[in-house]
């Protein structure tokens, strides 16, 4: 496969985000993880922020690039001239909102293929909301996140655990 592109939010880019980038560089020529910038999520690190965390937790990756955006994701893979999208699937309620993303975006460009990857167990109930939910209560999410993202969700939330 040559060029594939990697969605998400990435609020922030977790180690199960990680394992997917990972698998899809080894078996792609070019990564693109495109950090989408999902106002109606209102995310708790902000586009610059989520994109630069993500360039630092990837940077081992000879082979991928991230790259902020905004507006649609099949306009997205356009631009860059993409036509393979590439995500995890973690447990079996991932499936329904997948499959509703893939039928649509199928549906604005018929060019457009989306192929999954499994996680791995130890990621299964990962998400990052979650790492979010435990940081902001003052847990240690470490085992869960890059080095980078565990010092910006601790300086993120130092003055609210105040
Ligand atoms: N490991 C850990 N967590 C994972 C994961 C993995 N392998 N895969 C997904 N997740 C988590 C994410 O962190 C996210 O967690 P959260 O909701 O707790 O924050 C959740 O699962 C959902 O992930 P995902 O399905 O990738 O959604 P997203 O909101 O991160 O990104 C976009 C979705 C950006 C791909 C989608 O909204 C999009 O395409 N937006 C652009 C606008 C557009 O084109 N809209 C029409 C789409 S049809």
């Amino acid at each position: 496969m040559k060029r594939v592109i990697t969605p998400g939010t990435f609020d922030p880019i977790t180690s199960g985000h990680i394992d997917v980038i990972t698998r899809a560089a080894s078996i792609s020529d070019e990564v693109i993880v495109a950090v989408a910038a999902s106002p109606k999520k209102h995310p708790l690190f902000s586009l610059e922020e989520r994109t630069d965390l993500a360039i630092r937790a990837l940077a081992h990756l000879d082979n991928v690039r991230v790259e902020p955006f905004k507006g649609l994701l099949v306009d997205f893979c356009a631009s860059m001239d993409a036509h393979v999208i590439v995500k995890g699937l973690r447990a079996i309620t991932d499936f329904e909102y997948e499959f509703q993303m893939t039928a649509l975006n199928y549906e604005l460009n018929q060019h457009l293929e989306t192929l999954f990857i499994m996680s791995p167990p130890n990621y299964m109930y990962l998400s990052s909301s979650i790492v979010r939910e435990i940081a902001s209560l003052g847990g240690d999410v470490s085992q869960f996140v890059p080095p980078c993202v565990d010092v910006a969700l601790k300086e993120k939330f130092a003055t609210a655990l105040l």
